[in-house]
């Protein structure tokens, strides 16, 4: 299975980190997922805009592309204004409603504050239950106080809800695995 680690913002390091952690972690559990990175500052954005898809740039069908022919992800974010970045939403309204659909996805989130881990829970599993991703139910949020001062991650209760998100993760892809992606309703 093609897992993608996906750095939903084009600003910060502290989510490109995590995701380096979680690598590893999930390396641990199952070493036959094929991992790779994507990085939303690695591409030049356009806005969703009511245009046929083919008239937007390279990078903009590249991203989709990648996308779509994932089979899970790991999905960072930082919180902006009590809420996920702007460009994270607009990568999501470029998506087909079955392009996650049934796919493994767990959530990492990195906050300037403790207050907003409910960001998670109220804007972005909402996006995720609509594309009927299979979302796990561990999600971990971080916050500055748990990096030293090169984004390394010093707090071992992080490192521990990693590595047991990691475990659930890779459980949930053998499930996604098995389910198949047509669905009996038309829906
Ligand atoms: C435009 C903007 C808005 C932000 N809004 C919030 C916010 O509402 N709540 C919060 O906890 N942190 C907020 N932050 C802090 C970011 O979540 C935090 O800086 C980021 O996750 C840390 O990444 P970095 O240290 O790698 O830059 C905001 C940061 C920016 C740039």
């Amino acid at each position: 299975m093609k897992i993608l680690l996906v750095d939903g913002t084009i600003i910060g390091r502290k989510t490109g980190a995590i995701l380096e952690q979680v690598e590893q972690y999930i390396k641990e559990f199952d070493a036959n997922l094929e991992i790779s990175q994507l990085h939303l500052a690695d591409f030049d954005h356009q806005f969703v805009d009511g245009r046929p898809f083919d008239q937007y740039n390279d990078d903009m069908k590249k991203l989709v592309k990648t996308l779509e022919e994932a089979d899970g992800y790991i999905l960072a974010t930082p919180i902006f204004q009590g809420s996920i970045p702007g460009v994270l939403k607009n990568t999501f309204d470029f998506l087909h409603p079955k392009a996650l659909r049934y796919k493994p996805i767990s959530i990492v989130a990195n906050g300037g504050t403790y207050q907003h881990h409910l960001v998670v829970e109220n804007q972005l599993k909402p996006i995720l239950d609509y594309f009927r991703a299979l979302v796990t139910p561990n999600y971990v949020y971080t916050h500055a106080g748990h990096f030293d001062k090169d984004n390394k991650i010093i707090d071992e209760d992080v490192h521990e809800r990693l590595r047991e998100m990691a475990r659930v993760f890779v459980k949930y892809c053998e499930l996604s695995k098995d389910l198949p992606k047509e669905t009996i309703d038309q829906h």
